[in-house]
């Protein structure tokens, strides 16, 4: 763990037509946002039991476990439908759960939005859900405020609180400060997202698909400040990008069909024949196909990449 560097000096406003593509993250500000030495986050972890999730009917997530410890940097996986974003739903209150989700030590599940949110949980969306009227420095302060107090607020009015600065340098925003964030690049709103859940301080952080969309040097930049900020929080990351996977993943669980069908390192889940062939789809093509989740509806999930130094699996058995 390295001792936390105070952020660097924000640099002058700008109120550019268009967004410029900026420097992207700066980790060398990252600490001190992040609060490397921060006990607070020590003991911190996700445990999920028996997660149950039905609409209609229709299971959408069955008796999912899932362990998070703090300094994991958690990927879900999984084709279309599995029910990546349903888990993501039910731990923060939007979907109605049963089972168990704890975090911290303390109970989720039943909970209102509002409620788990202050107990330390921030989740992004697989769209972008910023206030697009907004300049990237409103954004920021709005979601700092409703980690502080009234009086607090007051007495910060005018001036950008120093972890809102800290926040904006480390996402690589603090050139766009006053530009609406209905204007910034795809990726660039997904940074805004992750520093709004920095300055809530959030201590368990899910984020859906944060990189789609992405430049690849936009990828390596979040993969970096994700990997740092897993270091000190409970991190979850549900996402396709296999390459972005291979990189940055500490360790996978991989969902098919609601339920958890594979969990190790990037290696070894790539090595389960299992994940072969809902990747691959060999054994279900030769079978005539045994797949029939309704409303996923979409094409057969990308084949992963070898990880260094293993063989791909090209057996398939079954499920
Ligand atoms: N509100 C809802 N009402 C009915 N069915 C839903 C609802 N939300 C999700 N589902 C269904 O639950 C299943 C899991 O969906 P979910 O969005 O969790 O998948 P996912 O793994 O996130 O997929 P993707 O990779 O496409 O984002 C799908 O079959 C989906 O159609
Ligand atoms: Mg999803």
């Amino acid at each position: 763990m390295t001792d936390p560097t105070p952020a660097t000096p924000a640099t002058p406003a700008t109120t550019p037509a268009t967004p410029p593509a900026g420097d992207g993250i700066n980790l060398a500000s990252a600490s001190a946002v992040l609060g490397a030495s921060d006990d607070r986050f020590r003991h911190d972890y996700l445990e999920v039991r028996g997660l149950h999730v039905e609409f209609d009917g229709f299971v959408a997530v069955d008796s999912v476990d899932l362990t998070v410890v703090q300094g994991d940097l958690r990927f879900l996986i999984g084709p279309n439908g599995a029910g990546k974003t349903t888990i993501v739903d039910a731990i923060t209150g939007l979907a109605k759960a049963s089972g168990s989700v704890r975090f911290g030590g303390t109970e989720l599940l039943g909970r209102k939005v509002h409620r788990v949110a202050r107990a330390g949980v921030g989740r992004t969306f697989q769209t972008a859900s910023v206030f697009e009227e907004l300049t990237v420095l409103q954004n920021l302060d709005i979601a700092a405020g409703a980690a502080r107090g009234p009086r607090e607020l007051l007495r910060r009015r005018g001036s950008a609180p120093e972890n809102v600065e800290a926040a904006m340098e480390t996402i690589g925003l603090t050139h766009l400060r006053d530009v609406q964030a209905g204007i910034l690049a795809h990726g660039q709103k997904q940074w805004l997202e992750i520093g709004m859940l920095l300055v809530q301080d959030a201590r368990l952080l899910l984020l859906d698909e944060p990189v789609a969309g992405m430049s690849h040097a936009e990828r390596e930049q979040t993969g970096l400040l994700l990997q740092r900020i897993g270091d000190q929080r409970t991190v979850v990351v549900v996402e396709h990008d296999m390459e972005f996977l291979r990189a940055f993943a500490s360790s996978v669980t991989v969902l098919h069909m609601g339920s958890v069908l594979s969990e190790g390192t990037y290696a070894e889940v790539q090595a389960d024949p299992r994940v072969q062939e809902v990747y691959l789809g060999t054994a279900g093509a030769a079978r005539g196909a045994r797949r029939s989740r309704p409303a996923s509806g979409t094409a057969a999930a990308p084949a992963l990449p070898a990880a260094p130094g293993v063989p791909t699996t090209t057996t398939t058995t079954e499920a």
